[in-house]
């Protein structure tokens, strides 16, 4: 089939691209990237031409970086979902102007056959929300409290990294069930909007002196469900607080990125006290369950019932500075890089970085 086209791209037009320099020893810094720019690619038969809106930053990117079995090499494109519109299409099932989640990496253009490819509709949700509430990271939110935490109405769930977008959505949606969600967070401020806008009962900053003793006293019946995002010493502190048949959700491991070493682990013994259960989460375990996400908790934020937070940085030739940021914990919110306008002939709006909540 002939290509249908959106854009008709100008000669001077080139891709600009985000390469894995070097692995990273510990926490990445932008030196560990590169850039370069290559042609625009023209589709072939089956295939489509997308241009990048949204890249989505997230903390595994570290791990195909830092390992070095791994199938990520220095000078290969960095991988990474995307919200991408399509421009041209010589695939049957893909018209040009369609809004896409798929895997474009850290470029501006990319060629796509279509398999993985999930189409939006900007009607039902902002096309940002693919890349976390309503994607994978809500996902893991989603399934780790419905499917492994199950918390009973009255119960504390304890949520790490509470505000990022796995772990509003498992503090909101412990809230929805009736559970009482405590959540953990690095900044006063993150506290604040943690209790004020996402409905935790508490919200305790884990860089205060006085941690511990204020984690006790906010679940002064222990904690029944622990989402862990962050293992280390916040792991450690919640294991000594839990309540009899408690579980815990091992979902992220934030605090294992800054050495490349594995670092002292937490004593367990509190589990077998606490005759607690320990259960590790995969989300690729409940792709199916994704439609159910997307229907639920897009009714949530229908409805006004459910918030989240989006931290924006404006450009691709900042995405590096900006997952730096990510694996310091300083992002605020899903970690996002707009890439491009979501409509053409629209210029990107200013930078929403650390402020952009919805
Ligand atoms: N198991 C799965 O299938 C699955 C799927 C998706 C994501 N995940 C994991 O879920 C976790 C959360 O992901 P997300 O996308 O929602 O990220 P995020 O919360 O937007 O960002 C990570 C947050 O971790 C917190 N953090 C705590 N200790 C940290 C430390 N030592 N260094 C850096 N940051 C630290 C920071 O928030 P505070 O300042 O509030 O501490 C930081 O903002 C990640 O570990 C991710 O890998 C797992």
């Amino acid at each position: 089939m002939a290509a249908e086209a959106l854009h008709i791209r100008s000669a001077v037009d080139r891709n600009q691209r985000i390469l894995l320099a070097r692995r990273p020893s510990g926490l990445p810094a932008p030196e560990d990237f590169a850039t370069d720019t290559t042609a625009i690619p023209t589709p072939g038969p089956g295939q489509f031409l997308a241009r990048t809106i949204y890249l989505s930053l997230d903390p595994y990117y570290c791990d195909l970086m830092q390992d070095p079995a791994g199938s990520l090499l220095p000078g290969d494109l960095m991988p990474g979902e995307t919200v991408s519109q399509i421009l041209e299409s010589r695939h049957p099932d893909y018209r040009p102007g369609e809004y896409v989640l798929t895997r474009n990496g850290w470029q501006q253009y990319a060629l796509s056959s279509g398999q993985g490819v999930r189409r939006l509709d900007p009607a039902v949700a902002p096309i940002s929300t693919a890349l976390g509430v309503l994607g994978i990271p809500g996902l893991a939110g989603y399934a780790g409290i419905v499917y492994i935490g199950t918390p009973r109405p009255g119960e504390t769930v304890v949520v790490s990294a509470a505000t990022g977008p796995v772990g509003c959505t498992a503090g909101q949606v412990a809230r929805l069930v009736g559970a009482r969600p405590v959540g953990i967070a690095g900044t006063d401020e993150k506290c604040a909007y943690a209790v004020e806008e996402l409905g935790y009962a508490d919200c305790i900053n884990y860089k205060r002196p006085d941690f511990a003793a204020e984690l006790r006293r906010a679940c002064p019946d222990g904690i029944d469900v622990y989402f862990d995002n962050v293992g280390g010493e916040i792991l450690a502190t919640v294991l000594a607080c839990l309540a009899p048949k408690a579980r815990i959700v091992l979902c992220g491991t934030m605090d294992s990125y800054r050495s490349v070493s594995p670092l002292p682990g937490p004593t367990l013994r509190p589990l077998i006290s606490a005759r607690a259960t320990m259960t590790g989460l995969v989300v690729d375990d409940y792709l199916d369950r994704l439609p159910v996400l997307v229907r639920v908790v897009g009714a949530w934020i229908q409805s006004g019932q459910f918030r989240y937070r989006e931290d924006v940085t404006d450009g691709l030739e900042n995405a590096p500075a900006a997952f730096c940021r990510l694996m310091r914990g300083e992002n605020f919110g899903k970690a996002l890089v707009r890439v491009g306008p979501e409509h053409l002939g629209t210029p990107a709006t200013a930078s929403r970085t650390g402020q952009g909540g919805r």
